[in-house]
């Protein structure tokens, strides 16, 4: 039998919810603050919070058309067989000195979030609506600081298991956009992604994905325009599969960087990034590990560490059309030591059977690989078949400036059966080379 009973929770509760009940199964329709205090901006997260308390288990939560703001931290974890409409937009307040002091730890390089979401059997769908970070703000104050401490992540997928994310749009990232966290069987396709900064500052930090400690994972078509990492498979990333995306100016399909920590190895397997198209990006494929020897102040977040151990294992970059691109094709064991060369041969972090396959890309410089493989784990397996890279300026035959070296550079060190691998390495990769690459390689570098 059809039932269909309202609730008046709006006029007994805090927040704007208006309750329906079908078939016993609750339905909780979020409505703006705004509409009962004369268009206020008043925060809505009390409201959400109160949706998804009613509606979270074997309910459903719909975010009515109209203007959500947010002004504070939000955890919307624990939910069960819920399912999640989005027809508004989530407007992210740019209290900075509140969100810098309030944001959720994630665990994970002490870095935080703005809203913890999570469950089991839970689908998040987007129906015309869309998370806006005001990231601008945070583009301005942050100042091209990497990592800054308490700047949100804008929405971390924690603890989740059966997840789907169906057609999220966020704009102005505060942060890395989205993070997965312990969770297994996490989708996330249609998944449109835009950090773009109209000042002189930058967009740093803004990944498009990221995931850590995660299991059997999907990102299938996406669009991401940002100033970091396209999608980045951090530690104890497992079974992920990246198909059909598309990456503007930022640093490509990435695995790491792993090995921060001595006490968390780090392991990462299966991974396959498919059909992706990267236009003038920094990197385009790549693998990033730290050192094996600590180095910085151990209570900055992200960029101090180094000295972790663990295995990269199994990962496939297929089908790859990228235009202008700076590095396509990197593997580097001291990223954040490279610039003064410093202990990129003792990584403990091991890295084997990785394919570059039908690779397709036009370079900025006269660079297309370096591949620099720590002394203390020389790399094997290590495969590129059908790999095509030409400069741009071959392209369009033109030479390349300051240097005698005009055909394209592959630089290799330390990749065990290197002459079967299919790589035409045909020069030593430093232990100094950076991930931003800004010049071509001379013959006297
Ligand atoms: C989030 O809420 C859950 C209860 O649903 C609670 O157990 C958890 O501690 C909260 N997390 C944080 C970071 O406050
Ligand atoms: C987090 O910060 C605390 C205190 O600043 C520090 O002791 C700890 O090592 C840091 N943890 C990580 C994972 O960076
Ligand atoms: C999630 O769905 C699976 C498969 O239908 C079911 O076995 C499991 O009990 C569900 N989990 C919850 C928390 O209801
Ligand atoms: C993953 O979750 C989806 C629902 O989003 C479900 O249909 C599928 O069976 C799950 N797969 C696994 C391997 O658990
Ligand atoms: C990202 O946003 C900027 C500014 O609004 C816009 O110019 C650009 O086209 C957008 N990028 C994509 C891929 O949609
Ligand atoms: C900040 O970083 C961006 C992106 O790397 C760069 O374009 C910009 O010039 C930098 N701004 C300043 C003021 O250094
Ligand atoms: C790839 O993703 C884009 C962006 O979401 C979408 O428009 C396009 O239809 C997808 N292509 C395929 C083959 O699914
Ligand atoms: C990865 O998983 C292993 C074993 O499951 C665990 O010991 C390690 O601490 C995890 N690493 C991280 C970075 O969480
Ligand atoms: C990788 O995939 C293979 C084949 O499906 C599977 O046997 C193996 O357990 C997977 N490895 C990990 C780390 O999940
Ligand atoms: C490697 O990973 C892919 C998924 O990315 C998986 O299909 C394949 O079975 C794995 N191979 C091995 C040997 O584990
Ligand atoms: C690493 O390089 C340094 C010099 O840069 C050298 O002293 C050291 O012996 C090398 N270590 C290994 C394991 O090769
Ligand atoms: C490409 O050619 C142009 C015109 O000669 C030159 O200005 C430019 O520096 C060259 N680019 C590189 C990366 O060498």
């Amino acid at each position: 039998m059809f039932l269909l009973r309202f609730v008046a929770l709006a006029t007994t509760a805090a927040g704007y919810v208006v309750t329906t009940l079908v078939n016993d199964k609750a339905i909780c329709y979020l409505y703006p603050e705004s509409l009962r205090y004369d268009g206020e901006a008043v925060d809505d997260a009390p409201s959400i919070h109160q949706a998804f308390q009613t509606c979270g288990q074997n309910g459903d939560v719909i975010f009515t058309d109209g203007i959500f703001n947010i002004k504070s931290v939000m955890n919307t974890t624990n939910l069960a067989n819920c399912d999640v409409t989005l027809q508004g937009e989530l407007r992210f307040s740019t209290d900075i000195d509140y969100w810098l002091s309030h944001s959720y730890d994630v665990v994970f390089q002490n870095q935080s979030t703005a809203w913890l979401f999570g469950g089991e059997n839970v689908t998040f769908r987007a129906d015309g609506g869309w998370y806006n970070g005001q990231g601008q703000a945070w583009y301005t104050e942050n100042q091209n600081q990497s990592n800054q401490p308490g700047r949100p992540i804008s929405i971390t997928f924690f603890e989740s298991k059966n997840l789907l994310v169906d057609g999220l749009r966020i704009i102005q990232p505060q942060f890395w956009a989205t993070f997965v966290t312990y969770s297994y069987n996490v989708s996330i396709i249609n998944l449109y992604v835009n950090a773009t900064s109209n000042d002189q500052w930058g967009t740093v930090n803004t990944d498009g994905y990221d995931s850590w400690n995660s299991d059997t994972l999907l990102v299938e078509n996406a669009v991401i325009q940002n100033g970091d990492d396209c999608i980045a498979a951090k530690g104890n990333t497992t079974n992920l599969h990246v198909k059909n995306v598309t990456c503007y100016d930022n640093f490509g399909m990435t695995i790491g960087s792993v090995g921060q920590y001595p006490d968390m190895p780090d392991y990462v397997g299966n991974v396959t990034f498919e059909d992706v198209k990267c236009y003038n990006c920094m990197e385009g494929a790549f693998i990033k590990t730290w050192q094996g020897v600590p180095a910085g102040d151990d209570n900055l977040n992200g960029d101090a560490g180094g000295g972790g151990s663990g295995l990269i294992k199994n990962v496939t970059w297929r089908n790859f059309e990228m235009t202008n691109v700076a590095l396509p094709i990197q593997i580097s064991q001291c990223i954040y030591t490279e610039a003064d060369g410093k202990y990129c041969n003792t990584s403990k972090m091991a890295i084997e059977d990785i394919t570059w396959s039908n690779i397709k890309a036009t370079t900025r410089y006269n660079v297309g690989a370096s591949i620099y493989c720590s002394d203390v784990h020389p790399c094997p397996r290590i495969k590129f078949e059908n790999v095509e890279l030409e400069s741009v300026n071959s392209t369009l035959g033109l030479p390349m400036y300051g240097t005698t070296l005009q055909d394209e550079v592959y630089q290799c060190t330390n990749i065990v059966g290197q002459e079967d691998s299919g790589i035409p390495c045909n020069r030593a990769a430093p232990n100094d080379y950076s991930q931003v690459v800004t010049r071509n390689i001379k013959e006297t570098d």
